[in-house]
């Protein structure tokens, strides 16, 4: 059986964690397979709404295995905040939350350099969100970082001190003023790795295979989106991992033959939150008016997302990085009341049109090249049925397939479960 990929394919924040609860009764086993705190996938139901960071978004329903993959950044901290919160909900996290020995801990001292490096940065700076997640991939890559697997070991305790003394050398090395008490830190932390010792470590990689090997039906979840993915995003302005589809194969160990579907999340319009470029961004009423509606605060950092149209330059661009083979398109709802959409198709580049994303797209280098089409008034939230859309909505869909000539099989009016309709 294949491992289906369900990846953001904006900036983030398209609503994966929605869709993947409303996904999982198809499935046995949910992974997530890189970034870490930054994250706030946002689940709503019965009245319910619930924000989660590290944790797969699969973990409210019963029959489904949630695995944290090796490619995950894990603060035992919030980590430990994660788990008080779902206390309520009575889910046996023992058995259903698996966590990868190879996943890397983010120490106190990863967040610090975060913050000293993004200080320092002063007006340059990338808008982390100050979880430590650069330090922490920079300790991956560099060969410096422990692991979950490490926790284990006997010195672990003395593999912490080595590293955090390092740390605590490399902040002094920023000319930036950090405050901070390293003992209320450090104890905390380790409260908190206890909390992490009560769940079930494994080899996330040969307990996957096994899976696949049974026949169980895996979704892989990703984090952030594409726009922000080490390599292909908008480079510094990225997070530091592979939110992309090669990101799932790394960050769980499954390989490319052994991926099926790849489910592409986007907002009916765009979102960013942080610094970098966004040529479709509006610094007007009408991007007011979509952050007012669509509630575009973040879920991890509570920050004003930035909001503009929907930009398909960009948006092609990751349908083909990642190999989309279904499209989902998410808060259409939001769009209804505007007497005219803009469609952002091409850019205008040195002088020239183009539809691919180049090096540069900053405001200087690239004007976006808009199609307008009519927009609708009625309200979505209460459709169930996808023949009672709006004629101009689903002109829209038929537009945006034809241009990323990938199927969008899904349109999600609201933040509910149920607000989710379903397309052949
Ligand atoms: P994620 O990081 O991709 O999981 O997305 P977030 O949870 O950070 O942000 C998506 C936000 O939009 C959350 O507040 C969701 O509850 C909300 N949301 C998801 N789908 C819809 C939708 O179709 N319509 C509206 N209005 N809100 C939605
Ligand atoms: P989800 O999974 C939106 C952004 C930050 C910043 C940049 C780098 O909820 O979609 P980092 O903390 O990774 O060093 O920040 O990436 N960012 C996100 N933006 N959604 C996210 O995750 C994000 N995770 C990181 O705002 O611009
Ligand atoms: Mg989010």
């Amino acid at each position: 059986m294949a491992v289906n990929l369900l990846l953001g394919l904006q900036w983030g924040d398209e609503g994966k964690g929605k869709i993947v609860d409303v996904l999982t009764q198809e499935y046995d086993i949910i992974a997530r397979f890189q970034g870490g705190p930054n994250a706030g996938h946002t689940l709503e139901f019965n009245g319910i709404k619930h924000v989660l960071h590290t944790i797969p978004s699969g973990i409210f329903h019963e029959s489904a295995i949630n695995i944290v993959g090796n490619g995950v950044v894990i603060d035992p901290i919030i980590f430990k905040k994660e788990i008080e919160a779902l206390k309520k909900f009575d889910i046996d996290l023992k058995k259903r939350l698996l966590i990868s020995r190879k996943a890397h801990l983010i120490l106190p001292t990863h967040r610090l350099l975060d913050a000293a490096s993004e200080t320092s940065k002063g007006k340059a700076k990338i808008g982390s969100t100050l979880k430590g997640i650069g330090p922490t991939y920079m300790d991956k890559t560099g060969r410096n970082g422990l692991r979950v697997g490490d926790i284990e070991l006997d010195d672990f305790k003395e593999r912490y001190r080595n590293l955090t003394d390092k740390h605590e050398e490399m902040i002094s090395h920023y000319n930036v003023e950090i405050q901070y008490n390293l003992a209320e830190l450090e104890a905390e932390f380790f409260e908190a790795i206890e909390v992490l010792k009560s769940l079930q470590f494994i080899d996330s990689e040969e307990y996957i295979h096994q899976a696949i090997r049974n026949n169980k039906k895996i979704l892989a979840e990703g984090a952030q989106g594409s726009l922000l993915d080490i390599d292909f995003g908008t480079y510094p302005f990225v997070t530091s991992s592979n939110t992309t589809a090669a990101g799932a194969c790394t960050g769980l160990g499954v390989a490319p033959t052994q991926i099926g579907d790849v489910l592409g999340i986007f907002k009916a319009y765009t979102t960013r939150v942080g610094s970098g470029p966004f040529p479709t961004e509006l610094f007007d009423e009408t991007g007011e008016t979509m952050g007012r509606v669509g509630k575009e605060f973040g879920a991890t950092t509570g920050r004003k997302r930035r909001c503009g149209w929907l930009d398909l330059v960009a948006l092609r661009y990751a349908v083909q990085i990642n190999g989309v083979t279904q499209l989902m398109m998410m808060k259409a709802d939001v769009l209804s009341g505007f007497d005219t959409l803009k469609v952002c198709t091409a850019y205008l580049y040195k002088g020239r049109e183009i539809k691919h994303l180049p090096y540069n797209i900053e405001e200087q280098n690239v004007t976006p090249i808009y199609t307008e089409m009519k927009g609708w008034a009625q309200d979505l939230t209460t459709i169930k049925d996808h023949n009672k859309l709006p004629q101009e909505l689903l002109n829209y869909i038929d537009f945006l397939e034809k241009e990323l000539e990938v199927p969008i099989t899904l349109v999600s009016v609201g933040p509910d479960r149920t607000q989710t309709i379903h397309r052949k």
